[in-house]
């Protein structure tokens, strides 16, 4: 029996920029996905994934072409591809385990797909490298969701804080330490495709307008780095502020991301920002050690719920079975 598990992420810098070739700055974070897999006798599948409304899923080898229910299409995809691929097959009981509730934005979906494959490697003796890992996981979660560039692929796979280009075309480890943040959410579900969508057809509606504010994003990014290798928490606060400034621009926040945004500079926090897609999810603020209870009291106060994050944690990993 094999046990895995990957970390969720926080993306800090770059969302929706690095969807159209620009960098971003990823966490990865101390609440993280689980899977047990273990080889069956028969000729079955049977998948647990509670978190997710998957009780006893049963099909067979044969059916795993077919459809499945929605809370399964990411486990059961990476199985498909991975037989696919090392030409490998085995009945399997799957049980995944989620540190985090599926309806905060932590990148659920990618760091099951990371465990899958990491955890069948595993189990049919198969090496795996984190770069061949990644790129497989990337491919297998595009197939599903058609849109994003992978760097919560990269955050599972990973692990640490990472600047990050569009499908891995970079991921570097930034040198860092874990970073005062206060995470907020919204209590919206962010629906992150039709948030992508929406800002790709406003790209092609106004390139002159958007592509300008992508160029920005990506200096805003280079600039992050260098404040966090600094450790700057000053800088790295301005910089949300003008990050959460320009996916206003774009037309990605909304009036519960921004009360929430607002509270916590108010507050006392040194700059606060949407994290993700937008339209709800979380929001994230720098904040002083002594700022901390104020910055979380507002957000509460605002209407959102702090969720308590460390981030700059490990990537994937074997457990102990
Ligand atoms: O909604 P989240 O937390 O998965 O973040 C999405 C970030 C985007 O840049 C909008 C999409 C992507 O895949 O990079």
């Amino acid at each position: 029996m094999i046990k895995v598990s990957a970390p969720g992420k926080l993306i800090l810098f770059g969302e929706h920029a690095v969807v159209h070739g620009r960098p971003c700055i990823v966490t990865a974070i101390n609440h993280r996905m689980c899977a047990t897999i273990d080889k069956r006798n028969d000729d079955k599948i049977v998948l647990n994934a509670p978190d997710v409304g998957i009780k006893n899923y049963k099909i067979s080898l044969s059916e795993l072409d077919k459809e499945y229910p929605k809370g399964a299409r990411f486990a059961l995809t990476a199985v498909k591809n991975f037989f696919r691929k090392y030409k490998v097959r085995s009945g399997l009981s799957i049980k995944t385990k989620c540190g985090f509730s599926s309806k905060f934005g932590f990148g659920g979906s990618s760091a099951v797909t990371v465990c899958i494959i990491k955890g069948l490697a595993k189990l049919f003796g198969i090496k795996i490298s984190n770069r061949e890992l990644f790129n497989f996981s990337y491919k297998t979660v595009l197939g599903i969701q058609k849109v994003g560039s992978g760097f919560d692929v990269a955050a599972a796979v990973y692990g640490g804080t990472l600047f990050f280009v569009t499908g891995g075309k970079i991921i570097e480890r930034i040198n860092v330490k874990t970073l005062p943040l206060v995470v907020g959410y919204t209590g919206i579900k962010a629906d992150t495709p039709t948030l992508v969508k929406m800002v790709n057809e406003k790209k092609i509606k106004y390139p002159s307008l958007i592509d300008p504010i992508f160029n920005l994003s990506k200096e805003k990014v280079i600039a992050a780095k260098k404040a966090l290798e600094n450790n700057d928490l000053e800088v790295l606060g301005e910089l949300m502020n003008f990050s959460h400034g320009l996916l206003t621009t774009i037309g990605v926040s909304c009036r519960e991301l921004d009360k929430l945004v607002f509270a916590a500079r108010k507050a006392g926090a040194y700059g606060a920002k949407l994290s993700g897609a937008g339209g709800g999810d979380c929001m994230i603020a720098v904040v002083a050690k002594k700022k901390r209870k104020q910055v979380e009291e507002a957000i509460i106060e605002a209407g959102g719920e702090p969720i308590p994050v460390v981030t700059n944690t490990e990537g994937i990993r074997i457990e102990k079975s």
